[in-house]
């Protein structure tokens, strides 16, 4: 199998590489950005092949494309690929946005953690400074998001990891930057939070880290980087400990998105309307 383009002509050209990539809502996403902002681009999903990833882009490249998302499992290559990268992507140690500058110069950003930011802080209006925060997952996704956490300046962020080893290098990591803190779930036993996010991918098998009773403050909030038409196991966890604020990724995937397109366009499309038409009927 090798990487099938369709690059319009006419059109300024983006992408998103991932595997699998088609059910992805970013072509969607997008497509309502350049309506909204009157921007002549295509937006197209790119199944990639599992060895295929730089072959891909070197393509996409070399046809004309101007720029691309990456999702799973290619962030981690994406960064490497780089040959520059933006302070928040080389700290998170994988690329979601990705250019050619100057000389052809693979350039790499990451808008994964400012989507997130903006979303609790923008959309919903709850605070990050100074609170005590819990990241529950030690994987890309976690990894990807604290960066921008870490500048948001919560009193404390501990990350929460089912092997509690991947937690501590990921805290080690960051450590230069801020002092994150890291265990196992066990090791929150007695421990309170306003706050909880679920980097974990447990939401897709439809289960819930073992968290200990009481870890959630009832006026905190909860949020899931995953989403799906009915609520994830984590927000009905979370429903059942009577945390009001509960949050899916939808807002997160739509800032995201509205960051590269920043990025690429120099314009930043509204986020509310793409997001409310997500919400009542695409998902
Ligand atoms: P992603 O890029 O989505 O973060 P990943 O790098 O494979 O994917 O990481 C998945 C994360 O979800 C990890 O933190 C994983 O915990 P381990 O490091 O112990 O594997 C966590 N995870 C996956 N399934 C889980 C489950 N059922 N319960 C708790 N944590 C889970």
């Amino acid at each position: 199998m090798s990487v099938n383009f369709a690059l319009v002509a006419g059109a300024d050209n983006y992408c998103l590489f991932g595997n699998p990539v088609a059910h992805s809502k970013s072509p969607r996403i997008h497509a309502e950005f350049a309506r909204q902002t009157h921007q002549n681009i295509h937006y197209s999903a790119v199944l990639v092949p599992e060895h295929e990833f730089p072959e891909a882009v070197r393509k996409f490249q070399e046809l004309g494309g101007c720029g691309a998302n990456v999702t799973l499992p290619f962030k981690q290559e994406a960064w490497r690929l780089c040959a520059q990268r933006q302070p928040r992507a080389h700290l998170a140690g994988a690329v979601n946005t990705l250019w050619f500058g100057a000389g052809g110069v693979i350039v790499g950003d990451n808008t994964d953690g400012a989507g997130l930011v903006r979303d609790i802080t923008v959309n919903r209006g709850l605070q990050l400074r100074d609170i005590d925060l819990l990241v529950l997952g030690a994987g890309g996704a976690a990894r990807g998001v604290i960066p921008a956490l870490v500048e948001a300046s919560p009193r404390r962020i501990v990350i929460a990891n089912r092997t509690p080893e991947r937690a501590l290098e990921l805290a080690a990591e960051f450590g230069a930057v801020f002092p994150v803190e890291a265990c196992g779930f066990q090791g929150l036993t007695g421990q309170v939070f306003d706050a909880i996010i679920n980097a974990t991918s447990a939401s897709l098998q439809g289960q819930v880290p073992p968290l200990p009773a009481g870890v959630i403050r009832a006026a905190g909030w909860c949020y899931d980087l995953m989403y799906a038409r009915e609520p994830t196991a984590f927000l009905s966890w979370a429903a059942d400990r009577g945390v009001s604020h509960r949050i899916d990724g939808l807002g997160m995937l739509v800032e995201q998105a509205a960051e590269s397109f920043w990025i690429w366009r120099g314009i930043r499309p509204e986020t509310a309307p793409v997001i409310k038409l997500l919400r009542v009927n695409g998902r």
